[in-house]
C-alpha cells in the first residue's frame, strides 16, 4: 500500500508530519511512505511546481497525502510556474474529478462554532465538488480592449458529460446516506450553470428515491451559516465549492478542521485511487512557527484509510481519537486555544 506524501509549502510540512506521524502510529502491516517535492518548494529546487518525478511518483502510489501549496515570493511567477499549478495540475493529470468536502459539527463541539448552538448542531454536509473544469480550466488572458484599457478574462464552461459524472457521485452518495441533495448554481445568469441544472435533472432520474433540490450559490452561502440542518449533501461546480467549502469550514469552528478526498474512476488493489489534503492553504502567515491545526490533515489521513485502503475501523479510530481530543479541549489558536501542531498530533495519537 504505497502512499505518496507531497508536504508541499508553508505550514504544508508541518501538518503532514502529524498525519504521517498518526499513520505511523497506526503500525498498519504493508503499508510504504514516499515524499516528494512539489509547489513552492518544489519550483525553486528544480525549477518547476510538478516535477515529472513528482507526478510519476504520485501515479505510481495507491494514494496521495498532500500538504498545502502556495508561496509569497512566488505570486508574481508567470502563472504556469506558481505554486498553485501543481495542486491543479495533480487533479487534472491524475484526473480527480470528485471532491469530497464533508463538514460536521460532532455531537458534543457546538461550542467550537461561531453559530448558536441551537443552528451550529444541525451542520452535517457532504460537500461534493467538481474538481477538473470550470472557470479554473477554461481558456484565460488579458488582453487590450480597442479602447485600449486592460482586460483580464477567463472562459466558464462546463460539459454534459462532466456535470454528469460528478452528478452521479453526488446522487451516489446521498442515496446510500438516504440525504437529501442539493445542486447549487447561478443558473439565474450562467449559461454554463443553466446546462449544469438541465444535466442534473436528467440524472435525477435514475435516482427517483433521492430528494432533489436546486439553490442560487448566493441564496446557498446565507443558508450554511442561517440553515445548515437543511443540507445533506451539496452538489456544485469548482468554483462555488470553492468558496462554499471555506466559508462550511468556518461555520464547523475553523478551516484548520476540514478534510478532504479527491478521487477519479481509477481502482488500485485496495480500493479507489486518491488525493487527500486538508481544505486549507499553506498559510503563510503563520508558516514555521508551529502554531497550524494538523486535524484536517489527520482527518484527510482517515478518508484515505476509508477510501483508498478500505479500513473503515481504523478511519472512525482517527475520527474518533480527533473529536476526543478537541473535547477535551486540545484546541489550536485557530479555535481560541494555545495547543501547537506537535502536541495536537501528540494528543490524537494518545487518544488512538
Ligand atoms: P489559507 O487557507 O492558507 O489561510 C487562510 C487563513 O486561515 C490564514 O489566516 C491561516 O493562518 C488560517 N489557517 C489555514 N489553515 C490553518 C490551520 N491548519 N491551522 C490554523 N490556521 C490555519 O488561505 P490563503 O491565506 O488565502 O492562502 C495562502 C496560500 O495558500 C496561497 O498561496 C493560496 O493560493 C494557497 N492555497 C493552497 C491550497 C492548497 O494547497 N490546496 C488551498 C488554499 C490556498
Ligand atoms: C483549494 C484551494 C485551491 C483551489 C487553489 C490553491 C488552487 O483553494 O484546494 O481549495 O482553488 O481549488
Ligand atoms: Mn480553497
Amino acid at each position: 500500500m504505497k502512499i505518496a506524501v507531497l508536504p508541499g509549502d508553508g505550514i504544508g510540512p508541518e501538518v503532514t508530519a502529524e498525519a504521517v506521524a498518526v499513520l505511523e502510529s497506526l503500525a498498519l502491516p504493508g503499508l510504504v511512505l514516499f515524499s516528494g517535492d512539489v509547489g513552492g518548494a518544489a519550483y525553486h529546487r528544480h525549477g518547476h511546481p510538478l516535477p515529472e518525478e513528482t507526478l510519476a511518483m504520485a501515479r505510481e502510489a495507491d494514494a496521495v497525502l498532500f500538504g498545502a501549496v502556495g508561496d509569497p515570493s512566488c505570486d508574481t511567477l508567470e502563472r504556469h510556474l506558481r505554486p498553485e499549478q501543481a495542486i491543479l495540475g495533480l487533479r487534472k493529470h491524475l484526473g480527480l474529478f470528485a471532491n469530497l468536502r464533508p463538514a460536521r459539527v460532532f455531537a458534543g463541539l457546538e461550542h467550537l462554532s461561531p453559530l448558536r448552538a441551537g443552528i451550529a448542531g444541525g451542520l452535517d454536509m457532504l460537500i461534493v465538488r467538481e474538481l477538473t473544469g470550470d472557470v479554473y480550466f477554461g481558456a484565460k488572458g488579458q488582453r487590450t480592449t480597442d479602447s485600449g484599457e486592460r482586460e483580464g478574462w477567463d472562459a466558464m464552461s462546463y460539459a454534459e458529460s462532466e456535470v454528469r459524472r460528478i452528478a452521479h457521485v453526488a446522487f451516489r452518495a446521498a442515496q446510500s446516506a438516504g440525504l437529501p441533495l442539493t445542486s447549487v448554481d447561478k443558473a439565474n445568469v450562467l449559461e454554463t450553470s443553466q446546462l449544469w441544472r438541465d444535466v442534473v435533472v436528467e440524472v435525477s432520474a435514475e435516482y427517483p428515491e433521492v430528494a432533489l433540490d436546486h439553490m442560487y450559490v448566493d441564496n446557498a452561502a446565507m443558508q450554511v451559516v442561517s440553515h445548515p440542518d437543511r443540507f445533506g449533501v451539496v452538489l456544485t461546480g469548482n468554483l462555488f465549492g470553492d468558496i462554499l467549502s471555506d466559508l462550511a469550514s468556518a461555520a464547523v469552528g475553523s478551516i484548520g478542521l476540514l478534510p478532504s478526498s479527491s478521487l477519479g474512476e481509477r481502482q488500485t488493489a485496495y480500493g479507489t485511487f486518491g488525493l487527500y489534503e486538508p481544505i486549507h492553504g499553506s498559510a503563510p502567515d503563520i508558516a514555521g512557527q508551529g502554531k497550524a491545526n494538523p486535524m484536517a490533515t489527520i482527518l484527510s489521513a482517515a478518508m484515505m484509510l476509508r477510501h483508498s485502503f478500505g479500513m473503515e475501523a481504523e478511519a472512525a479510530r482517527v475520527e474518533a481519537a480527533v473529536a476526543r481530543a478537541l473535547a477535551d479541549g486540545i484546541l489550536g489558536g485557530d479555535l481560541g486555544g494555545a495547543h501547537g501542531t506537535a502536541a495536537i498530533g501528540a494528543a490524537v495519537r494518545e487518544r488512538l
